[in-house]
């Protein structure tokens, strides 16, 4: 009886997603989509558990944002993963989150290879232990060939260093003569940002209610639609991301036009 309910319940529930991303693809969906997954340390304090608990549950979140964008057709996914000032936290809390790409990718990784999502990655990798890296570069090398959804983890990322990078070697290439102070405009700058291969996101989510940037991609996100949730990272459902496009469906991008 009630295990007939349940079925019934969830057949209900599964229908109604389908029908709701039949319906969102009928208009264009973002491009890019960048997401600040906050809020998993909350998530475990609410329920009494360690930090690290909340880090786990956002992490098949990740699976499960990663497989709807692909299905909405959405050409890339950047995660805000850990940022340059993450490395304040306590120290077994760092080394949880850098053991989490192995963890994911372990178990994923097969999953995005069948699926044609090719795994990114934006952020300083000659900080991260050779473990994180060693887990991440073998998930880009063997999602290379993939076409379909860009799945763009940024990790040890921090905007401020990143346009301070860019402005460095600006001055570099200018200095040895292969950049004219003529040909330096908005568009070959972002050609030395760690996104020179991204369109800039178009729309940006941000859970947990917290409403910063956090030191995300503020050159990139200068004309994007910004979307903030008061829910949690590992709350954050497919109904979640859907209700975000929709919103960005209705809204009236003017680039300062008209
Ligand atoms: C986001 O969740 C994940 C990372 C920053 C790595 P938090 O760990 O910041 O969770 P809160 O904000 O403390 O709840
Ligand atoms: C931003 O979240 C970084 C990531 C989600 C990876 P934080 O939790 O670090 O941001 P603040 O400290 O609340 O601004
Ligand atoms: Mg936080």
């Amino acid at each position: 009886m009630f295990k007939k309910f349940w079925l019934r319940k969830n057949q209900k529930d599964s229908s109604t997603l389908r029908d709701k991303i039949e319906e969102i693809k009928k208009m264009p969906v973002p491009n890019h989509v960048a997401i600040i997954m906050d809020g998993n340390g909350r998530w475990a304090k609410k329920r009494a558990l360690p930090r690290i608990a909340g880090h786990h549950e956002g992490m098949k979140v990740v699976r499960k944002t990663t497989m709807l964008a692909n299905r909405l057709g959405i050409k890339t996914l950047t995660l805000y993963a850990f940022s340059t000032e993450n490395w304040k936290r306590p120290k077994n809390e760092v080394e949880y989150i850098m053991r989490l790409p192995e963890e994911f990718l372990g178990t994923f990784l097969p999953e995005l290879v069948e699926n044609n999502v090719q795994v990114k990655m934006m952020g300083y990798k000659n900080q991260l232990p050779v473990h994180t890296l060693h887990a991440i570069e073998k998930a880009i090398e063997e999602t290379k060939h993939n076409n379909g959804l860009v799945l763009n983890f940024a990790l040890n990322y921090g905007s401020r260093s990143e346009i301070l990078d860019a402005v460095k070697q600006v001055l570099n290439d200018y200095n040895n003569g292969t950049l004219k102070e003529t040909e330096l405009d908005e568009k070959n700058f972002s050609s030395y940002m760690m996104t020179a291969n991204f369109a800039d996101p178009d729309l940006l989510i941000r859970t947990s209610g917290e409403i910063r940037l956090s030191n995300f991609m503020l050159w990139q996100l200068a004309y994007s639609e910004l979307w903030f949730t008061d829910v949690l990272w590992p709350d954050f459902s497919e109904e979640h991301l859907l209700e975000a496009i929709e919103t960005f469906q209705n809204r009236q991008r003017r680039f300062g036009g008209l």
